[in-house]
């Protein structure tokens, strides 16, 4: 029997709503229509998200995106079967209002809820795509809060290979930024720049990149940015190009090395990149390449579904409700975590 899932997202500075259709026992899960609201025009002004901001601007746009989703997939509210939510990590503030939403919308509709981690939703995002990866595969988490390796062996079985030990990928590219004068968010402005200069141009740190565990480790990477932009000076503005390439190449190479690390030493032939950073141009490149040549195969989401939306969040719902392995809840009490390690709902640790 199938069963729709509408799915929240609300963790940070995007409002996500999608409506999922679960399928047969081995079948992927049917996205049937998604809407999404983004802040970044918003955030702009201040560099950076304002969390209050950011809470206030979920509670707008909820519910005109729920209606618009249910429109677009010609469902009626009340044929929604369980109302699922990103239940962290994130602000606290702004998960919050997506989980109250959630739980009220169930207790109308007498239906249960489903906390979701939103690192889950990335990691399960490339299901949403026509060529769906298949169990087992090593996945590469790169946000702008988290850079994780991860051995996934199947729904809820996530097993952590390595992780940053300070700045995620993500921070990385927006800290440098905001160094280099663009705006927010820094990745796809760096990116952007980082397509007209030499990415030979200077010498960066790779930290970590010969360490023999699969740790990433990116805050001394911003250090070295900014000693260089002072070095250059008042030659800073037309070398910006060639700081922001060699930036980008630094933070490029240290990924797609310790994936190939964490390809060796799980013996996996699969790889699922997800999360913002994901979207990176270079990095998909560099990725495609080294892992062609070993007869890996790379999975990523869609471009539009790298970074924050629900339709991850409900997908990620409905594959575990397929799996049998959905905690419902059904007493419209809920809770956020702000702070939510994946290995916490993986099965390997129950
Ligand atoms: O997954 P996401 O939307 O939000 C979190 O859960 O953190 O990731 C946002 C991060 C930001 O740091 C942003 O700068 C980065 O992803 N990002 C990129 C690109 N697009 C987004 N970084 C590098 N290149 C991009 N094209
Ligand atoms: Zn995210």
């Amino acid at each position: 029997m199938s069963e729709l899932i509408l799915g929240i997202e609300s963790s940070c500075d995007e409002t996500g709503v999608a409506l999922v259709r679960t399928g047969a026992p081995g079948q992927t899960p049917q996205l049937l229509a998604h809407a999404l609201h983004s802040q970044i025009e918003m955030h702009q002004a201040y560099g950076g998200v304002v969390p209050e901001l950011a809470s206030r601007d979920h509670i707008r746009r909820v519910l005109p995106l729920t209606g618009a989703v249910l429109r677009e997939a010609g469902v009626a509210l009340d044929q929604v079967n369980v109302v699922a939510y990103t239940r962290g990590p994130g602000l606290a503030g702004a998960l919050l209002v997506g989980a109250g939403v959630a739980s009220a919308l169930a207790a109308a509709l007498d239906r249960p809820t489903m906390g979701v981690h939103h690192l889950e939703g990335h990691l399960l995002s490339p299901f949403l795509s026509a060529d769906p990866p298949q169990f087992p595969f090593v996945a590469l988490l790169v946000s702008g809060g988290h850079t994780q390796l991860m051995r996934v062996d199947g729904v809820g079985r996530y097993a952590l290979l390595g992780e940053t030990i300070d700045d995620a990928a993500g921070e990385a590219f927006d800290k440098s930024a905001k160094l280099l004068g663009l705006g927010y968010p820094g990745g796809p402005a760096l990116s952007r720049l980082a397509g007209e200069g030499d990415a030979r141009a200077f010498k960066l740190p790779r930290p970590l990149l010969h360490s023999g565990d699969l740790d990433f480790s990116f805050a001394g990477l911003k250090t070295a940015v900014l000693a260089q932009a002072q070095r250059l000076g008042d030659a800073l503005p037309e070398r910006r190009a060639d700081l922001a390439a060699s930036t980008q190449a630094a933070i490029v190479e240290v990924l797609v090395k310790k994936t190939l690390a964490a390809l060796a030493a799980t013996g996996l032939q699969r790889v699922v990149v997800a999360g913002g950073v994901g979207a990176n141009r270079l990095l998909r490149e560099q990725l495609d390449a080294a892992c062609a040549q070993r007869g890996v195969r790379v999975h990523y989401p869609e471009l539009h579904l790298c970074t924050d939306n629900g339709a991850m969040i409900a997908m990620a719902a409905a594959m575990r409700l397929q799996a049998g392995v959905a905690q419902l809840r059904r007493d419209y009490a809920f809770d956020v975590k702000p702070r939510w390690p994946l290995e916490e709902i993986s099965a390997s640790n129950h």
